[in-house]
């Protein structure tokens, strides 16, 4: 049974389709990665799939329940046990690393005794032990993308989106958190839907592969076939 589907899903702004009869199935465990150019609708299907904007055409399941149908939320996103990284991090300047990691565990009602084992497990994963009780802005780039993974992952949520995440960082901690994160995969066992326009990023960190274009899915396979895709690609291409 798939984790995740979309059926038939289109989003419309302003008339203009931003996501267009889109259909997609995602096992448990998969690192499904969408893969395109700026303004193609990646961002959008993570939207859809959190439950921040309805569908308009079209039905969302999560775990075979219908969470989004046809212009409506059912399912609010803090009901959807989804966990989100986005490219700006948006971690809490005024609180320090524990702080941005207890707060969501408060809000859910998480009691004290397991908040802490929960903490503990992730700062040790995440490798920012260190860091515990400092403010976010006294981290390096890399230190607090792994706060904003931390922050997420400590909720324990079945489905991890992350959006362009690694997008902003240099090569080389590019290159060492895409390691990280198929580790903390492997030890975790979440299912990964992981947005990028990096070509490199997408078959390093995929299992999958979705290239997205004007909307649509213009082709999907694994990271072996999606590399011959782009290499006939090159190969039609007369200069
Ligand atoms: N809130 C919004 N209001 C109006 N247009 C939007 C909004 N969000 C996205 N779009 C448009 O929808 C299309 C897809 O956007 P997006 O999903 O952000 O693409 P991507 O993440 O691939 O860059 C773009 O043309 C974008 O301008
Ligand atoms: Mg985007």
């Amino acid at each position: 049974m798939p984790i995740i589907q979309f059926q038939n899903v289109s989003k419309f702004y302003e008339k203009k389709g931003a996501v267009l009869d889109f259909n997609l199935k995602v096992e448990k465990g998969e690192r499904v990665v969408i893969l395109g150019h700026s303004g193609c609708g990646k961002t959008t299907v993570l939207r859809l799939l959190a439950g921040f904007v309805p569908p308009d055409r079209g039905k969302i399941l999560i775990d075979n329940e219908v969470v989004s149908i046809d212009g409506k939320i059912l399912k609010e996103p803090e009901e959807r046990n989804i966990g989100m990284v986005f490219q700006d991090l948006a971690l809490w300047p005024h609180m320090t690393v524990r702080q941005n990691l207890e707060f969501g565990l408060k809000a859910r009602g998480i009691k004290k005794e397991e908040r802490e084992k929960r903490i503990k497990q992730i700062l040790k994963l995440t490798q920012i032990e260190e860091f515990e009780n400092k403010k976010p802005s006294k981290l390096s780039g890399g230190q607090q993308q792994r706060v904003a993974l931390a922050r997420a992952l400590v909720l324990h949520p079945k489905i991890l989106l992350m959006d362009e995440p690694l997008s902003s960082l240099d090569f080389e901690l590019n290159i060492r958190l895409r390691r990280e994160i198929l580790k903390l995969q492997k030890e975790i066992g979440f299912t990964l839907l992981y947005v990028t326009h990096n070509r490199e990023e997408a078959f390093d960190i995929a299992s999958r592969i979705i290239i997205m274009r004007n909307g649509k899915i213009l082709k999907e396979g694994s990271p072996e076939e999606a590399k011959i895709y782009f290499e006939q690609i090159l190969k039609t291409v007369k200069i």
